[in-house]
């Protein structure tokens, strides 16, 4: 099992070399590295097709007009969607922020919220936001090996809940959420059911569910170019809500005081959208439709069980999250325990210290060795302090990662593990 999932040579990245030496980037989970496939076909895009898409009626408009609304089709195939369902956004915080300056606007004093504690701050915030008008959030626990704990979602749903909003992956943890299950309970407690599947749809199969009203994620953790998002949303949905952003092209009618809005999903794309965007993703899409996702998870559960049996060996490595490959995704949080730290303490007595390495000093003795890693919070607060830490470092891989990456990050870790 040496080889990758995608062809390492089809990323152009993974010719650099930093020091004469190869790169090891398991940061995918921040943002992935792109396939030349992806890069072709946004430079032929600017090359043959460019000009502003749904508005101008010659040629070569048309052509941009159809790359833009090919890629939309090309979404809405792959998550198993209708292609009016698919709204382009600039990225999952942006398409979370949509629904909390819509649906969200429509909640009143009271309301409830229901979210996770091993949510991403983009899906925290926005909701957050509407407690200053008297909606009240709250969040699901999860227990010491990071399973979402589905007793308290239970006791947490109440008739006054408007809406559940849930990762489907963490971007810590790695645990996959059952989504299919939690979806059912929101409908039947008639709460709006929203995914945040940034760390999932990239990474597994998935398939719209009727249970599920919108869908979030990012072009850009799939091999895609930063700056295209999703929003899926039900469509009798995205017809009850208002724009969130009004300008250009989202318009059928304007006199000078009153609008008729276009029907989903242009009606929330105002002004010049992301078309290198939308024709970068479709590539990225394309390339890995070719690989297949049962294959694309299926490799990263691979990666994931070797890295996490070698982590078990490595007695100062603490890593979060399920110890069960089949519960989790590609994305390992961990932390390190100094215990090299003889100090003087204010009598002048040599004292034994034991703490955490900070994270970012782990990330830095990696990088020392080329193994590219995250560190901090993650953009998950609520969630380190569930944890009862302040960071951790975080290995994430994807289709280019291969054993050889595994062992090299093992390899450098053991050493920091073993420092006395
Ligand atoms: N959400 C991205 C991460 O977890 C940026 O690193």
């Amino acid at each position: 099992m040496t080889n990758t999932c995608g062809k390492k040579e089809d990323f152009p990245i993974f010719k650099k070399k930093v020091n004469g030496k190869d790169i090891v980037y398991l940061d995918s989970t921040a943002t992935t590295q792109k396939p030349k496939q992806v890069l072709d076909a946004i430079i032929s895009y600017y090359e043959g097709a460019n000009a502003n898409v749904h508005r101008s009626v010659y040629k070569l408009a048309d052509e941009a007009t159809e790359l833009y609304e090919n890629s939309r089709t090309n979404v809405s195939d792959f998550i198993g969607s209708k292609s009016n369902e698919v709204v382009f956004t600039r990225n999952t915080t942006e398409s979370l922020n949509l629904l909390s300056f819509t649906i969200g606007e429509s909640l009143k004093k009271g309301d409830h919220i229901l979210i996770t504690s091993m949510e991403h701050h983009s899906n925290i915030l926005p909701w957050m936001r509407l407690e200053e008008k008297g909606v009240k959030l709250d969040y699901v626990g999860f227990d010491e090996k990071g399973h979402l704990d589905i007793g308290d979602l239970k006791s947490k749903l109440k008739k006054e809940t408007k809406i559940v909003s849930i990762t489907h992956q963490s971007n810590v943890l790695g645990t996959i959420n059952p989504i299919e299950e939690i979806g059912k309970m929101a409908k039947e407690n008639d709460s709006i059911f929203i995914i945040d599947a940034a760390q999932s749809v990239p990474h597994m199969p998935f398939r719209m569910r009727e249970q599920y009203d919108f869908v979030a994620f990012s072009g850009h953790k799939m091999l895609g170019p930063m700056g295209i998002g999703v929003l899926y949303g039900k469509y009798h949905l995205l017809e009850e809500m208002s724009p969130f952003n009004r300008g250009g092209e989202m318009i059928r009618n304007v006199d000078f005081h009153s609008v008729i809005f276009e029907d989903p999903p242009i009606k929330f794309e105002a002004g010049t959208p992301n078309v290198e965007g939308a024709v970068g993703l479709s590539a990225a899409i394309d390339y890995l439709k070719t690989i297949g996702m049962e294959n694309v998870r299926s490799h990263e559960k691979n990666l994931t069980s070797v890295t996490l049996r070698s982590l078990e060996d490595l007695k100062n490595v603490t890593y979060y999250g399920p110890t069960d490959v089949e519960e989790r995704g590609g994305v390992i949080a961990f932390n390190v325990r100094d215990v090299s730290n003889l100090k003087k303490n204010l009598e002048g007595r040599n004292v034994i210290v034991d703490h955490l390495y900070h994270s970012h000093d782990i990330a830095t003795f990696l990088d020392d060795k080329n193994v590219y890693v995250r560190s901090g919070h993650h953009c998950a607060e609520p969630l380190m302090r569930t944890l009862g830490v302040s960071g951790t470092a975080r290995a994430s891989f994807y289709v280019y990662n291969g054993i050889d990456d595994v062992q090299a990050f093992v390899n450098s870790l053991s050493e920091l593990n073993d420092v006395q």
